[in-house]
């Protein structure tokens, strides 16, 4: 959506700029990477596919997408291909979607640290928090959904301990659902785990 296209979100260690056709080579590069395509259930796309892919994620009222930087990379470099290193999307569910049992605004958060070295040092921590937090304020988000695969130790422990709740098993596809409903409690808590500051992004 147009929401983000000039909004970036300056964090601790990560910050968090919309996502520019400039972005789309690296992230190709990573998302042909087949254990990221595993974890992330995607399927691998052309480059022409996600040049189209990252018009989608601007135009699509119902696509949010931030790129995460490595902040202290990027202030020591100033390059911002060079550091980047993963993705966070929001999708907000249609009212008719098959398995809503309530009338809650939902939207199913994902998040990539795509860089292996970038990862296990809270990134993803942070990066998913700031999402979250920008759905709740600015997208009215009152629900909110996370599916892994079954077998994603990593993002199952980060979203239990973000406060979400198993919901459903799908043995199948090997996936397990998570939700979690946006109340005051947790959205302070939120506000104090994260700093942030709100710029703009030319
Ligand atoms: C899952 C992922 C987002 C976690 O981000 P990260 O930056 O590597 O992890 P963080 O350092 O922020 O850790 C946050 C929490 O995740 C969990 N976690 C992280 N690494 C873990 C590990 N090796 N084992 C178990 N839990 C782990 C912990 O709960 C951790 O909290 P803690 O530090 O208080 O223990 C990241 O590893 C990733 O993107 N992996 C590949 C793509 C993917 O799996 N995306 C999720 C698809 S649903």
């Amino acid at each position: 959506m147009k929401l983000n296209e000039h909004v970036q979100i300056v964090g601790t260690n990560v910050i968090l700029v919309p996502y520019e056709s400039k972005h789309v080579e690296k992230y190709h590069r990573w998302m042909m990477n087949e254990e990221l395509q595993l974890l992330t259930a995607s399927e691998p796309l052309t480059l022409e596919e996600e040049y189209q892919m990252q018009q989608s994620w601007r135009q699509d009222e119902d696509k949010l997408t931030f790129l995460i930087l490595d902040a202290s990379k990027f202030k020591t470099t100033g390059d911002e291909i060079d550091a980047l290193i993963g993705d966070t999307n929001i999708f907000l569910l249609p009212k008719e979607c098959d398995d809503r049992d309530d009338d809650l605004k939902t939207a199913e958060i994902e998040i990539m640290i795509a860089e292996q070295p970038a990862r296990g040092k809270r990134y993803g921590w942070e990066s998913t928090l700031l999402m979250l937090q920008y759905g709740i304020k600015h997208l009215r988000i009152q629900k909110y959904r996370a599916i892994t695969k079954d077998t994603n130790d990593k993002a199952m422990q980060m979203f239990q301990k973000m406060g979400f709740r198993e919901v459903k098993r799908v043995a199948v596809f090997q996936e397990v659902t998570f939700e979690v409903t946006v109340n005051d409690a947790w959205l302070k808590w939120i506000e104090q785990e994260v700093s942030k500051r709100i710029e703009s992004y030319h």
